[in-house]
């Protein structure tokens, strides 16, 4: 049995790792003048993918692009459809902007690609909170250091990890047969070349950024990226429960009762792998950026699953090609953030499930009454783990809350799937203070005085900032 997961090492149980990622590269940042232009308040994405994508982000345009013009350009093509192979999808078709950029109804795969019907195989996530996610690694390290810690895989983009940045993930869905289904870069070019904004782009790039079909593609890519990159709409940090980290209003009892049932090693546990406290001045993500196998059933509504011998096994493929052999990773998927999770309509990578009482309820029964959520319809007996094949079941996560047998009580009762229902309502951005409270906006402005109290108040995003 693999034991990274569930051996000696466990997951960190609050806070984010992005401040150590932080340290590590600033003394690089310095020295990067295209990077401190595109870094605005992001600068932790930044300094993660200068290491990487130096070469990404070294200057090659005529103009030094600036941010914010990057951000406006990238806003157009975020919404342009035309960019699509069919003329009917855009980013935001998928990635809803009312929905914390996730999927825009309750069905488990969105239909896109060069005919505007072909279905996807996953579920859309949130492109919220997003902004600290570090560059994928098989052996995630939070102390540098003590290899002893090694915490197995963690980071990347996509449920599996497999593009490594913001822009690197933007090829996916452009060339994606799948989504906007284009035939090659030119192609992109050509259709950004037609569009109303270009002008705005030789603006901001120079006059020839057309010239040369890579230089301009890799504008696309960089404003789609810095576009991604806004707090205001991408990590605000203005849910309840930022409000309540702030000290500027109470959670209810209910919510109160579901964070700490969230939090308790002997009931849900859920900060194992969704960390929920604040750590160094920094807003909890929810998410340790690890990847589990928690076992979500197969989801028939998904068209792939048509064929009995199809499985998205995450981490070792199919969609993912370069872990292929490492059978321990089979059906892992990468831990999403649940900020803004009850905004969506599908829930787990193959949409499985359409409400979060629905999800909660599976962590809590999942061991204990297995019958009840796998093979459901089936004439078959029960399979539980039914969307793996039986040599990779030995995968799926059996610590705490999924450390019972088939019988015994759960780790958690109804009412506390109901108060960590309300506790993960708290999560959805967009929070608007009481009257009587003092408002966000005020207090961040008397707090910019102070440097030490402005961190406390605006968290990780605004504290990176040059
Ligand atoms: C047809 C629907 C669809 C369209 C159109 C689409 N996406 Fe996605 N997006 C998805 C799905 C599904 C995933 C998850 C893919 C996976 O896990 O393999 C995803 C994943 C992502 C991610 C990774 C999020 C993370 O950290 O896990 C980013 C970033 C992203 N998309 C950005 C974009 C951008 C930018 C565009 C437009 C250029 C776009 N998407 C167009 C469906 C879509
Ligand atoms: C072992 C690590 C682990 C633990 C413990 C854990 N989760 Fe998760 N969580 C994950 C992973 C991995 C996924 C994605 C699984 C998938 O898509 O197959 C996930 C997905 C979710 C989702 C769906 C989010 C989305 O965008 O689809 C919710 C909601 C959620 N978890 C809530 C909880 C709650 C509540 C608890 C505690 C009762 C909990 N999790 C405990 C790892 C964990």
């Amino acid at each position: 049995m693999w034991g990274l997961r569930a051996g000696a090492a466990p997951r960190c149980t609050s806070g984010s790792p992005s401040l150590a990622h932080n340290n590590r590269f600033r003394g690089v940042r310095a020295a990067a003048m295209t990077m401190a232009l595109i870094c605005t308040a992001a600068s932790i994405v930044c300094a993660v993918a200068l290491t990487d994508d130096a070469p990404f982000y070294a200057n090659s345009f005529e103009k030094v692009p600036a941010s914010a013009a990057m951000t406006a350009l990238g806003r157009e093509l975020f919404f342009d459809a035309s960019l699509s192979a069919s003329g009917k999808v855009a980013c935001a078709t998928c990635h809803d902007p009312k929905r914390a950029f996730g999927p825009p109804n309750d069905v488990p795969v969105q239909r896109a690609g060069s005919d505007g019907r072909r279905p996807g195989v996953r579920a859309v996530p949130s492109l919220t909170y997003s902004q600290n996610v570090p560059p994928f690694t098989e052996h995630y390290v939070e102390d540098e250091g003590d290899d002893s810690l090694d915490q197995g895989p963690a980071g990347g983009r996509t449920w599996d990890g497999r593009a490594k940045s913001a822009h690197d993930q933007a090829r996916l869905p452009l060339f994606s047969p799948f989504e906007m289904a284009n035939p090659g870069v030119d192609a992109v070019v050509a259709k950004v070349e037609r569009a109303h904004y270009a002008a705005q782009f030789r603006d901001t790039f120079g006059g020839h950024v057309f010239d040369d079909k890579t230089t301009a593609f890799k504008a696309v890519l960089l404003v789609l990226e810095t576009f991604q990159q806004s707090p205001a709409q991408f990590y605000p940090y203005d849910s309840k429960y930022d409000a309540y980290l702030r000290h500027q209003i109470s959670l209810s009892g209910s919510e109160l009762r579901g964070l700490a049932a969230f939090n308790d090693p002997a009931k849900g546990n859920c900060v194992r792998c969704h960390p929920s406290a604040m750590r160094n001045g920094a807003f909890p993500q929810f998410t340790d950026f690890g990847y589990a196998a928690v076992g979500a059933p197969r989801n028939a509504a998904i068209p792939a699953n048509a064929d009995r011998r199809y499985y998205d096994l995450g981490l070792c493929g199919p969609l993912r090609t370069d872990l292929a052999a490492e059978k321990q990773y089979c059906g892992l998927f990468r831990t999403p953030s649940l900020r803004n999770t009850a905004l969506r309509g599908v829930y787990f990578h193959n949409g499985v499930f359409r409400q979060l009482e629905d999800v909660v309820r599976f962590y809590a029964e999942r061991d204990t009454a297995p019958e009840k959520w796998y093979s459901r319809g089936a004439k078959s007996p029960m399979v539980k783990f039914d969307d793996l094949p039986a040599d990779y079941r030995s995968n799926v996560d059996t610590q705490a809350p999924f450390d019972r047998q088939a019988g015994a009580t759960p780790a958690f009762n109804d009412g506390d799937i109901a108060d960590i229902v309300a506790f993960l309502r708290t999560l959805t951005d967009g929070y608007e203070l009481p009257p009587s409270g003092r408002s966000l906006r005020k207090m961040v402005h008397a707090a910019a005085e102070n440097t030490s109290t402005l961190a406390t108040i605006t968290g990780v995003a605004l504290i990176s900032s040059p």
